[in-house]
């Protein structure tokens, strides 16, 4: 039995939805994308929805509209995916790269308190493995220094603050759809917004800066999703409850594995819906293994594991000049403390009882 980190749930009704597109020849963007942007951004309480082929588009096409350009400067968590902050730099702007908090591992409000500047436009926060991060914090900050609040909420489909559901809670909020993702369109993204200007503006990024037919107003680009993957979306967003529950089940069993086994369980945040698109625990320097030999170990009995991620941003090599000078301590401990364990909706109880036995067995 091998128990994989992640893996993609399609079913027959998927396919069935592909096929039909497929029969309609209407294969790129159409009726069908229409239909997903207004049904994804309804879930998430905002008002618009625009679809695009990735989650990196959602970022770029977002920070355009927010005008983010040269000379500007946008704040971003080291401790993310790359994209968090290349999409700053494909605007011509700068990112800052700020520290997170060492228990959530979610973006530090104080330390983007700090890191403000005078060309700042925007911060982006990440909902990192499916935890929001200090919506509330984050907002007043941005409000006094009248910053536009972007949400990154490529890991956290669902996924709620004071109950309110992630995408509707800053002025810009980005999704991913990688199949890895809490829901899939093949590849593919999503902004959505409660401002009609906004949209307005995304729309137009992600189809060649185009305001009427053959009519080009900015240098735009195509990031349009497909008939197809909006197709995808709408039978996997129906299907996204279901997927989250059971993610939210699967970590509640390994928060007692991972703890029994000396590894150090992920916090979860009091007024939060975590959806656990990744669970990472930490490898205390006190365990009698390293994290290499852990993911070893676990691998021997079975179990697949990864590290999201191994390099802090601002210690990648793409970004030496703009971190000179730049101190993110936690950033770099989390870097080389946290593991990700299989937690997606496809792990049944049977494979609970391995993983938990493979890690008893430390
Ligand atoms: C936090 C975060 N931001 C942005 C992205 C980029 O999304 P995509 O891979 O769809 O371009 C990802 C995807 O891995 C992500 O995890």
């Amino acid at each position: 039995m091998y128990v994989p980190v992640a893996k993609p749930f399609v079913g027959e009704e998927e396919i069935a939805a592909v096929a039909e597109v497929m029969r309609s020849g209407m294969l790129a963007q159409g009726d069908v994308v229409a239909e997903f942007e207004s049904r994804f951004a309804g879930y998430c309480g905002a008002a618009h929805g625009v679809a695009v082929n990735s989650g990196t588009a959602a970022l770029h096409a977002a920070l355009l509209a927010a005008g983010v350009g040269p000379g500007d400067s946008v704040i971003v968590p080291s401790f993310s995916f790359i994209a968090t902050a290349t999409c700053v730099s494909m605007c011509g702007a700068t990112p800052i790269f700020v520290d997170v908090d060492e228990q959530a591992f979610t973006i530090d409000p104080a330390a983007v308190r700090e890191a403000i500047r005078p060309d700042t436009k925007a911060v982006v926060g990440v909902h990192l493995y499916g935890q929001p991060f200090d919506v509330a914090a984050l907002a007043r900050i941005c409000d006094e220094a009248d910053l536009l609040l972007v949400e990154d909420a490529a890991q956290a489909h669902g996924a709620a603050y004071r109950g309110r559901r992630v995408g509707s809670l800053g002025d810009l909020a980005c999704f991913s759809f990688y199949p890895t993702k809490n829901m899939t369109t093949g590849e593919g993204g999503m902004v959505t917004t409660n401002d009609a200007d906004l949209a307005e503006k995304v729309r137009l990024f992600i189809n060649h800066g185009q305001s009427r037919k053959y009519l080009h107003t900015a240098i735009g680009y195509n990031y349009r999703l497909t008939n197809i993957g909006a197709a995808v979306g709408l039978v996997q967003l129906d299907r996204l409850e279901g997927f989250n529950e059971r993610r939210i089940l699967n970590a509640a069993r390994l928060y007692r594995c991972a703890e029994e086994s000396g590894l150090i369980p992920p916090y979860c945040r009091g007024d939060v819906r975590h959806v656990y698109h990744q669970y990472v625990v930490r490898v205390p320097d006190d365990l009698t293994l390293d994290r290499d030999a852990v993911m070893q170990h676990l691998h021997d009995a079975g179990v697949g594991t990864a590290v999201h991620y191994p390099v802090p941003i601002h210690c990648q090599p793409v970004y030496t000049a703009e971190a000179k000078g730049c101190r993110c301590p936690v950033s770099e401990r989390l870097a080389a403390s946290v593991l990700s364990l299989p937690v997606h909706p496809q792990v049944t109880d049977d494979d609970l009882d391995h993983i938990c036995s493979a890690l008893r067995s430390l």
